[in-house]
């Protein structure tokens, strides 16, 4: 059975618990790479979904945010939004906070007390400082490096915190509202991503000088749109849940494939593979230090899908980012 049709009749096994004619899902962010994923998924639904981006609620507008809240009254929130300007957010601490942190937690305080019903959020790798060799857990230490990642991490912690704190049946505890806290990392879709950056470079210079030592999971956005899904229409229990496919490269293995698909897929790529160079994160620095080692532990996932009926293979990054940059070059050689 497809994805959608399963989502078809899930709707339909859950409508009595989710009042959703009156109490719609709501998605901040639309217009992010995971917002837009989220929109296309939701076209395949039909149900009562409203998107808002910067236009309709400025998150860093506390006033905006609870107005929002009020009028659509959502039983669900999916937060795709973010301030991801992970370099500028060195500068721009209060801004970072307020809607990585303040934000979220006016959202959690909605769904924990007010609607009872689902929120689901993606947080990041950066709030390890990726010293650690193995892959992280959920339940390893937190310790990030950065403005953006401590903002995120903040925000985590308030969704647990509100979470905590709110009153649970044990009578009845499919009522109880839930959340879900989807760590990923390396995000790539419809916006401005590494993909594409190399990409565009690819066409222009001879050479390109890409960073070696940091390692992580490359992860589509419409993948992350499709688990938050999965996770809202199911019983899974809450909790941080690490949201990366299989595998794992460093950022100047991500530059070869995909630079190397788009030239199999008959995009005139300029650079030649030997001209991608590895190089340490020391020979291009930035404003913010980033772990060297993001790789997530993606166990705890796998074991909630494997519990819904609707559980599909599970993917790895080089299946995900050939398709993505087969599509790419498809869509170009159109225009
Ligand atoms: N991108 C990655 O590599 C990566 C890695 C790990 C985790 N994540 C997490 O994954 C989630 C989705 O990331 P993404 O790549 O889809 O992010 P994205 O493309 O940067 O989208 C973020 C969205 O948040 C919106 N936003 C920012 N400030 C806002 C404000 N003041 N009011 C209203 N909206 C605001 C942006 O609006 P505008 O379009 O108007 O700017 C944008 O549409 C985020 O939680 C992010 O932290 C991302």
């Amino acid at each position: 059975m497809s994805f959608s049709a399963v989502a078809g009749s899930l709707k339909n096994q859950l409508k009595d618990h989710l009042d959703l004619q009156s109490q719609p899902i709501l998605v901040f962010g639309k217009d992010g790479q995971v917002g837009r994923s989220l929109q296309q998924l939701f076209k395949e639904f039909h149900l009562p979904v409203v998107f808002v981006g910067r236009a309709e609620c400025d998150l860093a507008d506390d006033t905006a945010i609870i107005q929002t809240l009020n009028h659509y009254q959502p039983k669900i929130i999916i937060n795709a939004s973010a301030y991801t300007a992970v370099d500028l957010a060195e500068t721009e601490q209060a801004k970072a906070f307020q809607i990585n942190a303040t934000a979220v937690e006016l959202m959690a305080k909605y769904i924990a007390t007010v609607s009872k019903g689902v929120l689901v959020h993606y947080s990041t790798d950066y709030v390890f400082d990726g010293q650690q060799d193995a892959p992280y857990r959920e339940e390893d230490k937190t310790n990030p490096l950065s403005v953006y990642g401590k903002s995120k991490l903040v925000g985590e912690q308030a969704i647990q915190q509100v979470f905590e704190n709110s009153p649970v049946s044990t009578e009845n505890v499919s009522l109880n509202a839930r959340y879900y806290l989807l760590r990923t990392s390396w995000v790539y879709g419809d916006g401005k991503n590494f993909i594409r950056t190399m990409l565009g470079l690819a066409n222009l210079r001879e050479e390109l000088r890409v960073i070696q030592d940091q390692r992580g999971c490359p992860t589509s956005s419409d993948w992350l749109a499709q688990i938050a899904t999965q996770l809202i229409f199911s019983n899974t229990s809450s909790g941080i849940y690490h949201a990366v496919v299989d595998g794992a490269t460093s950022w100047h293995g991500l530059a070869l494939f995909a630079i190397e698909t788009a030239r199999l897929a008959g995009e005139g790529i300029l650079v030649k593979s030997e001209n991608i160079i590895p190089i340490p994160t020391t020979a291009y620095p930035l404003p913010a230090p980033r772990p060297q080692n993001s790789r997530m532990n993606n166990q705890k996932l796998k074991e909630a899908l494997k519990e819904m009926p609707f559980s599909a293979d599970y993917p790895h990054w080089e299946a995900q980012v050939e398709r993505y940059v087969m599509n790419y070059v498809t869509e170009k050689l159109k225009s």
